[in-house]
């Protein structure tokens, strides 16, 4: 057995050594791969190590952003990468030496840094991606805003008796933040935080793999006059997704237009791509675009408990035509044994802003039935361990 081990160890060792450079790894080869690694870590490790993450996973998210908070971050970017020993890192940002050092060292410890000699310091790739303004960096402003729901999770099934939250008025959001307001109306009053968020929803694609246009047959099958509207991205965001599909396909015949609350699409700050137009409107008022060939919504439904998303898919049913598509592009939580980490969390995450869900293939299909659609297709899609699919309905 020891030499068994022994053996792997060696193997491993070496096949570390022979790694190619990470953006030389395929996704799928790397996912693969990481899946063996997962199943290797769980076989071997003792139980003080699980427990020991679940006890001390969130220090990682505070110091990063005690970090930008410091400038650390920015200090690195602005010396284009160089290796910088304490004092020269201490003249460029916030705080005294002392608790810097001491961030330092956790930076270190977690390969976001590399100590060099004892008291200078390298930055490793993930050093030059959380700096002021980069998407990465307010994803963990994004989530360290959040940790203060999860912090009171706790405290509101203690006082609730643990019941499931229902009511997007009710969710642990409102008792963190002391607010009455839905966690959407809350970031329309916070510019800072709003901003940071649309930020976060721009690079979630890059976790969400394929775009739905190179998974269905939109040459094919959505074809329009030039005056038609071909295509409405419904709580799209600051519109990155409809400006890659206008990439993706320049001479597609048909207007395209974005929609989001009037707070998000009053954030954008250069023009949309010539041919689309941005319209600053709730999902649950009118739908103002009638007729259109397509209806597309992407992650915008699991926000919301079933009462609020069949209000908004009534909004549209209301003025799709008998040949219009209504495309509900959702995380799709596993009817599996083995749900991924990452699908479960996100759950929990729905749960507590807004006391919403991650539905499985089933309930999004009965959601979208209850709502007055029939289901046509669902195209499946697995992206960083997380099932996605694209609904495609049209009225029943
Ligand atoms: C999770 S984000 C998804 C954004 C984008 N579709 C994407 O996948 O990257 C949800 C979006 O729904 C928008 N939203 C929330 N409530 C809305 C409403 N009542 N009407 C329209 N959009 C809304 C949010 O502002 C946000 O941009």
């Amino acid at each position: 057995m020891t030499s068994s081990l022994s053996d792997l160890t060696s193997t491993l060792t070496s096949a570390l050594s022979n790694l190619p450079p990470q953006d030389k790894i395929q996704d799928a080869e790397r996912m693969q791969l990481l899946g063996v690694i997962g199943q290797l870590q769980v076989a071997l490790e003792p139980p003080q190590v699980p427990i020991g993450r679940f006890c001390f996973s969130h220090y990682g998210i505070v110091v990063i952003r005690i970090a930008q908070g410091m400038g650390i971050f920015n200090a690195f970017a602005e010396s284009q990468g160089k290796d910088m020993t304490l004092k020269e890192l201490s003249s460029k940002v916030k705080g005294d030496e002392k608790l810097l050092r001491r961030i330092m060292r956790f930076l270190s410890s977690q390969n976001i840094f590399k100590q060099t000699a004892s008291e200078s310091y390298k930055p490793l790739p993930l050093a030059m991606v959380f700096g002021n303004g980069s998407p990465p960096g307010d994803m963990i402003k994004h989530f360290h805003n959040n940790m203060q729901v999860t912090a009171k999770l706790f405290e509101y099934f203690e006082s609730n008796g643990y019941k499931n939250p229902e009511d997007a008025y009710d969710a642990p959001f409102q008792l963190a933040y002391n607010t009455k307001n839905h966690y959407f109306e809350w970031l329309s009053q916070n510019p800072t935080i709003q901003e940071t968020f649309n930020s976060v929803m721009t690079q979630s694609q890059q976790y969400r793999g394929a775009d739905w246009f190179e998974i269905y047959p939109v040459q094919e099958k959505l074809q329009v006059s030039p005056d038609r509207v071909l295509l409405v991205d419904i709580g799209g965001g600051v519109g990155h997704d409809i400006t890659a599909f206008k990439k993706h396909f320049p001479d597609l015949p048909g207007k395209l237009v974005l929609e989001d609350l009037p707070q998000v699409i009053d954030t954008i700050k250069e023009p949309l791509h010539e041919g689309i137009t941005a319209i600053g409107h709730s999902m649950f008022e009118p739908q103002p675009v009638s007729g259109a060939k397509a209806y597309y919504l992407r992650t915008v439904l699991h926000d919301f408990p079933d009462k609020q998303a069949l209000d908004a898919l009534a909004r549209i049913r209301a003025v799709m035509t008998e040949d219009s598509i209504l495309f509900v592009h959702e995380h799709t939580m596993s009817d599996d044994l083995d749900v991924p980490p990452m699908a479960a969390t996100l759950d929990i995450h729905m749960m507590e802003i807004f006391s919403s869900l991650e539905r499985t293939e089933k309930e999004w299909v009965a959601l979208l039935e209850k709502g007055g659609f029939k289901v046509v297709k669902v195209w499946n899609e697995d992206s960083f361990g997380q099932s996605t699919a694209l609904f495609e309905a049209t009225l029943s």
